[in-house]
């Protein structure tokens, strides 16, 4: 049956997605006529749409919505925001949402296509009156040669043609040496060698194929993705339209959570810009290489983040996650090969064919290789997101970059709900390294780290992520002894 949408949905568009058509549709009679169109069930259709917070009624109806993540609940700031959204809005009119990327002042909230967090709160009048706009937030590299958060090393549109220009001149099995021998592995959780998983998916004889950026990053506490796309949308989307060529593709889908509405507006307003300058589209600056890609916009679930789930949200199917082996790069999107990446690992890609691999591998150690991005959130003295390089003590990010905690903390969660409650006894032991962390029982996942005041109940930390993870019902069977406890 799911094969059935599936193939279905990449028949009759494999360019817009039916999900993105399912998420505006108003009405029954539109999802009636959206279920003709792609000879489905409307039950699929409906099936759907209850899959997603954001496409209920209820949570449509609400005018504001006050972010419900780890950071923001540790803090302590949300119970003042929602009552201040509720006397303005009315008590019915404020609705939830899960991290909106805000961690490093907290007291976020999300009004009118736009997220605000700190002191903004302060500010309702202004902002329905449309005179105030939210600050920006520290970011910095600590990293020697620093690939992520420097602007000068690649900005501009004509820094992507030069690239595109010299890697179009390149044979495309060397531009995937260079980038196996980079080292880079995925920064998507995973760990996944990237010119490993471009070289299946470019070995792979099919009439389409797909590339995928993963910028759903759900993980409470991480907002890394969120900067590059807002900060740096250049260098991800330079990832993508190399990723296409390499592998063969045409079409690219940048799947973007709708908590983040500043990074689909930036997205979306560069992809223009780019095909405007040719470096999108037909016959991309005269190579006879065409390549485009859109934007989808997530609809509030966690589990999307997930590539097969995120595959089927994409397809306009509920977003549950599918049993691998195949694997997207052997059957994926449409059921058609397909390189799912995330955000960070895509823009490291530009970054490495304008440096080459040494530049990247002489960073870190072992297996985890190069500059990893991290967010401190406000419970740190210095708050922010910074470039380290993989192998960094964690002592100097705490202690250092960090300037240490302005609370007394009893463990700091690292990498999101799937990654692990670090003591801090513990904690200043490790370095950010993907082997140091799994060996000590712990994973990286995108680096977030939220901090948990000694104050703040275990037991309540436990019951929150548990609702973060109801998703855990969706994700295959060893998670199922977790459910039980
Ligand atoms: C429950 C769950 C949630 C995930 N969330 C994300 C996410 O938000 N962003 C992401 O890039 N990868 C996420 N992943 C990992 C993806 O499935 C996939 O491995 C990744 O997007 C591949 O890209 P990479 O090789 O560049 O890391 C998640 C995995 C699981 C099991």
């Amino acid at each position: 049956m799911s094969r059935n949408i599936s193939l279905l949905s990449g028949k009759k568009d494999d360019k817009n997605s039916l999900f993105g058509k399912i998420s505006v549709s108003p009405n029954e009679t539109s999802d009636a006529q959206l279920a003709g169109e792609y000879n489905l069930g409307v039950s699929t259709i409906h099936s759907t749409k209850s899959f997603y917070d954001f496409l209920s009624e209820d949570f449509k109806n609400k005018k504001a919505y006050v972010c419900t993540g780890s950071a923001c609940m540790c803090r302590g700031t949300q119970e003042d925001v929602t009552q201040k959204l509720k006397s303005k809005f009315g008590q019915d009119a404020v609705g939830e949402m899960i991290c909106l990327g805000r961690c490093y002042e907290n007291s976020a909230f999300y009004y009118n296509g736009e997220n605000y967090s700190g002191d903004d709160i302060n500010q309702l009048d202004e902002i329905i009156d449309g005179k105030h706009k939210s600050t920006s937030y520290t970011m910095r590299s600590f990293s020697d040669t620093s690939f992520l958060v420097e602007n000068e090393v690649f900005s501009t549109f004509k820094d992507f043609k030069d690239l595109l220009e010299a890697c179009f001149q390149t044979d495309k099995n060397d531009l995937i040496n260079t980038l196996k021998d980079s080292g880079l592995r995925g920064r998507g959780g995973a760990g996944f060698p990237t010119g490993m998983k471009w070289e299946f998916c470019s070995d792979q004889d099919a009439p389409a194929k797909y590339v995928v950026c993963n910028a759903d990053e759900g993980d409470p506490g991480a907002y890394s993705d969120r900067y590059l796309l807002e900060e740096q949308a250049l260098k991800v989307l330079f990832g993508m339209v190399i990723c296409g060529y390499i592998i063969g593709s045409k079409q690219g889908f940048m799947y973007i959570r709708g908590e983040y509405p500043e990074s689909i507006d930036i997205t979306n307003e560069t992809l223009a810009k780019l095909r405007d300058l040719n470096l999108l589209g037909n016959n991309i600056l005269g190579s006879g290489f065409d390549f485009d890609m859109n934007v989808v916009e997530g609809q509030g679930a966690y589990i999307c983040g997930e590539e097969t789930a995120l595959i089927a949200s994409i397809e306009g199917r509920r977003a549950e996650v599918d049993v691998r082996p195949p694997f997207p790069v052997v059957e994926g999107l449409y059921k058609k090969p397909t390189v799912v990446n995330n955000v960070e690992s895509l823009a490291a890609v530009a970054l490495i064919f304008k440096h080459g691999s040494d530049s990247y591998k002489n960073i870190g150690n072992g297996r985890s290789l190069g500059t990893k991005l991290i967010s401190l959130d406000g419970h740190f003295n210095n708050p922010g997101l910074y470039e380290v390089d993989l192998g960094t003590p964690l002592s100097r990010i705490i202690d250092e970059i960090g300037g240490g905690f302005n609370d007394d903390i009893k463990a700091i969660q690292i990498g999101g709900p799937l990654g692990g409650i670090v003591p801090v006894d513990i904690l200043r032991s490790l370095t950010l390294d993907f082997e140091v962390f799994a060996d000590a029982g712990f994973l990286l996942g995108h680096a977030s780290f939220v901090c948990i005041p000694r104050s703040f109940s275990a037991v309540e930390y436990a019951k929150h992520l548990f609702a973060i993870r109801n998703l855990l019902e969706h994700c295959g069977d060893e998670f199922k002894p977790l459910m039980e406890k």
